[in-house]
């Protein structure tokens, strides 16, 4: 059973289209009304990660328009900054508390908010990668390497992918971006399930990383630097008529 078909989750009300807007596309951005408070739904101790439609065309709308939903501002008033390797915030105009980090892969997208944290999320198409160990051999360390090295062929795009995610993840949490340099940090898989070994500067103890089981061929990862919280992933159903609380990967 896909984790996102949990039942019983509570749905809140502002997330639901406009009863006119139900026949659009599955996941079209313009079909869904996230325009009330969504900010009385995200508690102090949680992150929200929405996994959305993405299309290049429309570059930041869909971030904005989430944006201002929890924001309970209109979408035009969303005054976004950005910090000194590229990682995008909302300008001091806004309650600051709210952080967020978004990733975009073809056709979906993940945007991860939280408030007093910075959250950094990647996420990646499951497909076959002929070079990966090429790849690993220049980008990773070389444990991680290693590990992937041993596995069997079949398993090494996924883990490879939980690797790759994991580094951007929290790389992207830190602010620097990959420029900081994906081998100055180590991860781990255990039983395929990442977890930070060493990260330059930083102390190991502080960090979460947490793997985001969104769909079957995407691979994700979610860190941040603080205590643990307990991450909610929504979605929207597949004919766009409602949003669903997903359970996120444990
Ligand atoms: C941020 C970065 C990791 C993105 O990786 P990616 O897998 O290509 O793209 P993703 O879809 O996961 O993330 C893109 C989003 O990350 C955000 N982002 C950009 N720079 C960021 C940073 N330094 N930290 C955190 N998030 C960042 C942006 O919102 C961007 O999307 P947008 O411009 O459409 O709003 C990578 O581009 C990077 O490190 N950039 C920093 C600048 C840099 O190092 N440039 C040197 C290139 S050699």
């Amino acid at each position: 059973m896909p984790p996102w078909t949990g039942a019983g989750l509570a749905v809140p009300r502002a997330l639901v289209p406009m009863p006119d807007e139900r026949h659009h596309a599955p996941m079209h951005v313009t079909a869904v009304q996230i325009s009330d408070n969504l900010a009385e739904h995200l508690h102090d101790d949680e992150i929200h990660v929405w996994h959305v439609p993405y299309r290049r065309a429309e570059q930041r709308q869909l971030l904005r328009k989430v944006l201002a939903g929890y924001l309970a501002i209109d979408v035009a008033d969303v005054l976004l900054v950005e910090g000194p390797h590229g990682r995008p915030a909302l300008a001091e105009a806004h309650d600051s508390r709210l952080g967020f980090n978004w990733s975009h892969c073809a056709g979906d997208a993940l945007i991860a908010l939280g408030r007093q944290v910075c959250p950094g999320v990647d996420l990646e198409h499951l497909r076959d990668r002929p070079r990966l160990l090429d790849i690993a051999e220049r980008f990773f360390t070389p444990a991680e390497t290693a590990a992937l090295r041993v596995l069997p062929e079949a398993a090494r795009a996924s883990a490879f992918l939980a690797l790759w995610t994991a580094k951007e993840a929290i790389l992207k949490a830190t602010g620097r971006g990959i420029a900081f340099g994906l081998d100055r940090l180590e991860i781990a898989l255990m039983q395929g399930k990442p977890a930070l070994r060493w990260l330059d500067g930083e102390q190991v103890a502080e960090w979460q990383l947490v793997p985001l089981h969104v769909a079957p061929s995407l691979i994700a990862a979610l860190a941040w630097r603080g205590d643990p919280r307990q991450v909610k992933l929504w979605r929207l159903a597949s004919d766009g008529s409602t949003a669903h609380c997903l359970r996120p990967a444990g």
